[in-house]
């Protein structure tokens, strides 16, 4: 039987720590219940340490997740392993994961510690650890630029206190992929009791090689485990792509002889949960789940695909979950029709007062838009005032004028906790004075750090428009949507989300430190 490739998927750990990927901890777990469905084995659910907020949230989906086993980051202490396995308490399935950084570079200038201090700690942290949970995972950060001799010290002295898998991060994506796959493979053969544990592979994307560079620790080092993102979201050019990885490893079977337990067809709405809730838009031409991935426009191209798929196809786009925008639901489509809906699209809303408020909102969209697509529900729920009745501020009304030769002017109604606010500017625009006639009340001082626009179906302007706005204030940077038809309405949705944002307080640290 063909050996398992294990999926071990980051985008909540190391996908968050991108600026401005912060995430809310019911936006988490939305995501880790996407990470089930598309059967990851192991989802890093976050850093339990770093703040209550990042335990909240280990917490919630070590809770809620029973199809994946839930792991929590860790620094090689024991606070912080302790918090991590208090964290994860209720999972069914649970993994530590300590690091400590082995290169020179970080063990001189960051830690400022000796290596006998690090090659120690590493130990007796991995001890620690097991004690408390049967499935350890131990990282030597810069692992890829640590001393080879030193690094089959470390590597065998966590094996022997109980490692059961074994992590070399590429963290700064300084590795090209023969070097990197032979490097994991000397180490395999030098380190004695190397077979104990199953060992993995984590590369960043600086190079652009995040993912040759995993696939040769795979084929090339013998790497049994790959740590990926979706969308191969992460901090700087980013982590491995999860969706490249696996569809590499399965149209190459041939090649790489692997089984992935991946569900594929729930890759596509994978990426597009992380894109909607990061606000990181997937470039048109991005492997897989890009925009065009199969599209063919050159007449060369179509008439060879209609003739027969495999001429300029080698995967179907079906099986990573494209399906062709439909017409689900319309005015007239019941409660029932719409309940079944969601849950045909793995969504589950808690409660049933939170099924109604997002059926009001279908309702309220399908007077306004005649066809309803699958994206514009998942769009639905996904808008906070939907999903959390409990926002601080939320949109109530909305009105603005705009002419050729004239400067915009905004009046925007929108609720504070129980007061109800009235507020109007001009501007450069209608969303400009939109904006503006919120924050004149507000007085947020927040900088915008972007603001985006998209077609949440293709191909035409009646689609809803999905605004994206991050803004950062007092050293925290956080990311608003909001959808509606109508774009400047979006656009003050996804302001007040933001607003939303940095107005509940949760603290983080570094994960690095
Ligand atoms: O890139 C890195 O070194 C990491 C470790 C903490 C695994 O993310
Ligand atoms: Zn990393």
């Amino acid at each position: 039987m063909a050996d398992k490739l294990i999926i071990f998927d980051t985008t909540l750990r190391d996908g968050e720590q991108s600026p401005g990927a912060s995430m809310t901890k019911d936006e988490k777990l939305r995501i880790a219940r996407q990470l089930e469905r598309l059967r990851v084995d192991v989802i890093e659910a976050g850093f339990a340490a770093a703040s209550n907020g990042d335990f909240e949230a280990v917490k919630s989906i070590a809770d809620h997740i029973k199809g994946s086993t839930v792991c929590s980051l860790a620094r090689a202490n024991d606070r912080d392993i302790s918090r991590a396995a208090e964290a994860l308490k209720g999972a069914a399935s649970a993994r530590i994961h300590t690091f400590i950084a082995t290169s020179p570079l970080h063990m001189e200038k960051k830690l400022r510690m000796t290596p006998e201090q690090v090659y120690e700690q590493a130990r007796l942290a991995v001890r620690f650890a097991r004690n408390l949970c049967g499935d350890v995972e131990f990282s030597p950060e810069d692992g890829y630029r640590s001393d080879i001799d030193f690094l089959c010290r470390v590597l065998e002295a966590v094996i022997d206190e109980g490692a059961t898998t074994i992590n070399i991060p590429d963290t700064v994506g300084y590795a090209v992929p023969e070097l990197y796959g032979n490097f994991i493979k000397t180490l395999r053969e030098r380190i004695p009791n190397s077979d104990k544990a199953v060992w993995s592979v984590h590369c960043h994307n600086d190079l652009g090689m995040a993912v040759a560079n995993s696939l040769a620790g795979v084929q090339i080092g013998g790497a049994r485990q790959v740590e990926c993102t979706i969308n191969g979201l992460g901090e700087r050019a980013g982590n491995c792509s999860l969706e490249e990885v696996v569809m590499a490893v399965r149209t190459r079977r041939d090649y790489f002889g692997l089984e992935v337990g991946i569900d594929t067809t729930q890759i596509v709405p994978a990426s597009r949960l992380v894109s909607q809730i990061t606000g990181f838009v997937v470039q048109p031409n991005k492997a897989v789940v890009g925009a065009n991935a199969f599209a063919h426009a050159s007449g060369i191209h179509q008439d060879g695909v209609l003739k027969a798929r495999d001429t300029y196809e080698i995967m179907r786009a079906e099986d990573v979950g494209w399906t062709a925008n439909k017409i689900v639901l319309g005015k007239l489509s019941g409660r029932n029709a719409f309940k079944q809906r969601l849950q045909e699209l793995g969504i589950e809303l808690e409660s049933e007062a939170e099924i109604n408020a997002a059926f009001a909102k279908f309702k309220e969209l399908a007077d306004r838009k005649s066809e309803i697509f699958d994206e514009d529900i998942i769009a639905l729920v996904g808008d906070e005032s939907v999903t959390n009745e409990h926002e601080h501020y939320r949109l109530l009304a909305l009105s603005q004028h705009s002419e050729t030769g004239e400067r915009p002017h905004a009046k925007v109604v929108f609720a504070a906790g129980d007061r109800e606010i009235h507020g109007e500017s001009h501007g450069n625009g209608p969303v400009d004075a939109s904006l503006k006639a919120i924050e004149a009340h507000v007085q947020s001082g927040a900088e915008m750090l972007l603001y985006s626009v998209n077609a949440i179906t293709s191909g035409s302007t009646e689609s809803q428009g999905e605004v994206t706005i991050r803004l950062q204030h007092g050293g925290r940077v956080v990311n608003g949507v909001g959808a509606d038809p109508d774009i400047v309405v979006a656009s003050a949705k996804a302001y007040l989300a933001a607003l939303n944002k940095l107005h509940s307080k949760s603290e983080r640290v570094a994960a690095q430190g």
